[in-house]
């Protein structure tokens, strides 16, 4: 019971707060308010994992006086750990020091204390936590002739006693290992719990001699063309390292649907395929230990994501029914079971977790850059938008959420453009046109500055001008169609070849030359008609979408996905790639299907977060909507032949529009209204 003349106490960064008792411990007062402290040893003192500190001063807007004559002097647990570790100044043990009056208290986010541990650059988020796995640490009891009760009974027992964790399951496995690692560790180890849920029955899945005081989790996103995995403490919440690597499946087939074609044309297609991604991540894991030195065996959660063939061939799913309507997953809930099961070689009793998918062309990748996102937390309308070689769309608030996939092709990432290239030094990156002289200029990767800037000249000799990377693509284009050199239809104009000499001849149609030099780089009308193709179909599938919703606009854009972080929004939106939205609400937010797959490895609410959201996320086929291809039609024009871009307009002087009267596919200013989209 407390009351009003308790002291107030308030905890950050959470902002969670509450009157207590004097005497109340601190780490008794977080638990109860449900700030998370982790703590492997159980209050006694040893492990540090529960550090906090306290803010001194007047925090007129919470009402609280903090200072540090409010909570006890240091104890003698905490004399004890500071005399065989590091205890910063100021820094205090949950487990140990208790409130005498008001106090603001600081949870420090990712502790660190393995120092021979460095921390990875991460992207500054922060993640509440709550992880499915919970160190224990316990002394056990010495076995007595006349208590013939077994060590791993007296062992759970201990875990009963003083963790509270009742009716424990334990891993078959263990009861192998235990006589050995009780009597190493004498009689103290350090037990792993894992619980698929608040709720769930406990599980010991590992046993370590003595303190462990840390435990590590992997956090992966299964892309078509690339994977990406993360080293994460799974006690600090840091990530300790990341690896990444070509997915070994594209020797299969390049994209999904000829992967799926490789399993039903070649008998065991799909076993083939499995090993080869598992074998990837065995490798991935081996990576990420290496450059930490955390042991394997220290692994002991793992989260996938994917795309719902990549989720398939990973778990051993033969992908087949993914091929063709009605694209049937085989499952579509969560995952949750042994990493062993799938041949990943950690700790035998670690756990994997793969999040849901969303449908059958929108897997969980998507379902981890909503639960990123989160459209769903929102009361505007948001848009997200991960462009692969499909692009995942999930677009909506909190009321609806609605989502859907468009097959946009590889031609973003350069696979489809006659001089397309990897991101990789002696790549294009970015390009201006002179609308006057239409002469370019670029930017290379690899090389500081511009194409017409000193210094260029002497570099580009050195490192080499040898194509466009993805970004590039759609630089080029939309500066081609704002200097009027392809008309709203896409049509290279071959009328300004007398104007200019970079404007060529091929055949029937025209290219541009953008770079002249050991090779010669053109634009054809075939790049530009892949890159109309491929941002129709994301646009359609993004307008279906905003149809289902009955929305005119959007409120803000998120592009995941690497391409999104290097593409510049203003061109994604000259071309027409997205729609019209105020340019500062267009962000690019990174690999968010690999932080949404962190969110759910750090915080197991997360995962009942996404499991419920994603029944509730309504999917929509593009491919069987009667309005797509009128869609995919308006889209492939500059940036679309119906939608207005009057947000854009006032950034980004747009050619004026096309006289639809006019088939010749000359550009003619509209006259006289004030409405329509700025000339140039
Ligand atoms: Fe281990 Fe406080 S809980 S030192």
């Amino acid at each position: 019971m407390t009351n009003q003349t308790d002291p107030l106490v308030l905890f950050m960064p959470s902002g969670k707060r509450g009157r207590f008792p004097k005497g109340t411990q601190v780490i008794d007062a977080a638990r109860d308010l449900g700030v998370y402290v982790e703590s492997v040893c159980g209050g006694r003192g040893i492990c540090g994992r529960c550090q906090c500190e306290v803010q001194e001063g007047n925090f007129a807007k919470h009402g609280i006086t903090s200072s540090n004559d409010h909570i006890s002097p240091l104890g003698e647990k905490e004399k004890f750990y500071a005399s065989k570790r590091e205890l910063k100044e100021g820094r205090r043990l949950s487990c140990s020091a208790s409130i005498e009056g008001d106090l603001v208290i600081d949870i420090p986010q990712e502790l660190q204390i393995n120092a021979q541990v460095v921390r990875k650059a991460d992207d500054g988020r922060h993640i509440d936590r709550n992880p499915a796995i919970q160190m224990c640490y316990v002394e056990v009891e010495e076995p007595d002739m006349h208590k013939p009760l077994g060590d791993i009974d007296r062992l759970l027992q201990a875990i009963t006693k003083e963790w509270g964790f009742e009716d424990i399951k334990i891993d078959f496995s263990l009861l192998q290992t235990v006589q050995k690692t009780l009597r190493k560790g004498k009689w103290k180890v350090t037990a792993a719990i894992h619980r698929e849920s608040e709720t769930a029955r406990p599980h010991l899945i590992a046993i370590y001699p003595d303190l462990k005081n840390e435990a590590y989790g992997v956090a992966c996103d299964i892309g078509s063309t690339t994977i990406a995995l993360h080293l994460v403490s799974l006690l600090s919440g840091a990530t300790i390292a990341s690896s990444g690597t070509s997915n070994p499946q594209i020797r299969f087939g390049e994209d999904l649907m000829s992967r799926v074609s490789y399993v039903m044309m070649n008998p065991d297609g799909d076993k083939a395929m499995t090993n080869a991604v598992r074998e990837s991540i065995n490798e991935l894991i081996g990576n990420v230990c290496k450059e930490s030195k955390v042991s394997r065996e220290d692994i002991l959660d793992l989260v996938f994501v994917g795309n719902p063939v990549m989720h398939h061939l990973f778990l051993g799913i033969d992908p087949t029914e993914l091929g063709g309507a009605p694209f049937a997953l085989a499952v579509s809930g969560p995952i949750d079971t042994y990493a062993s099961e799938l041949d990943l070689q950690v700790n035998q009793g670690a756990r994997l977790y793969m999040l849901p998918c969303i449908a059958g062309h929108v897997g969980a990748d998507a379902a981890a850059v909503t639960l990123c996102e989160g459209p769903h937390r929102q009361d505007k309308q948001m848009l997200v938008v991960d462009v692969g070689t499909n692009a995942e769309i999930v677009l909506g608030n909190r009321k609806r959420t609605v989502a859907a996939s468009s097959p946009t092709g590889p031609a973003f990432e350069g696979a489809e453009i006659s001089c397309g290239q990897r991101a990789a030094p002696g790549a294009i990156e970015r390009v201006r046109i002179n609308p006057e002289t239409l002469e370019p200029r670029v930017r290379v990767i690899g090389i500081e500055p511009w194409s017409n800037e000193d210094g260029f000249e002497a570099l580009a000799t050195k490192i080499g001008v040898t194509g466009l990377c993805g970004s590039a693509i759609i630089e080029v284009v939309a500066e081609m169609y704002l200097a009027g050199i392809i008309t709203e239809d896409g049509v290279i104009n071959g009328d300004l070849a007398q104007k200019s000499d970079r404007i060529i001849q091929e055949g029937r149609t025209f290219s541009y030359i953008l770079w002249r030099g050991k090779q010669q780089l053109a634009i054809t009308q075939n790049d530009v008609r892949a890159i109309q193709l491929a941002k129709a179909a994301l646009y359609a599938g993004i307008k279906l979408l905003m149809d289902k919703l009955e929305i005119s606009e959007v409120d803000s854009i998120s592009f995941a996905g690497a391409f999104g972080t290097f593409i510049d929004p203003k061109y994604a939106m000259v071309l027409g790639l997205i729609p019209d939205c105020d340019l500062k609400k267009v962000k690019a937010v990174g690999n968010a299907a690999g932080y949404g797959a962190k969110m759910a490895l750090l915080n197991q609410d997360y995962r009942r977060e996404i499991e419920v959201v994603v029944t509730k996320i309504e999917k929509i086929e593009t491919a069987l909507e009667p309005d797509f291809q009128k869609h995919f039609v308006n889209a492939m024009a500059m940036p679309n032949k119906v939608e207005p871009f009057p947000k854009l307009a006032t950034q980004v002087k747009l050619p004026p529009r096309q006289d639809p009267s006019n088939s010749a596919g000359v550009p003619k200013r509209r006259g006289g209204r004030s409405g329509g989209r700025r000339a140039r």
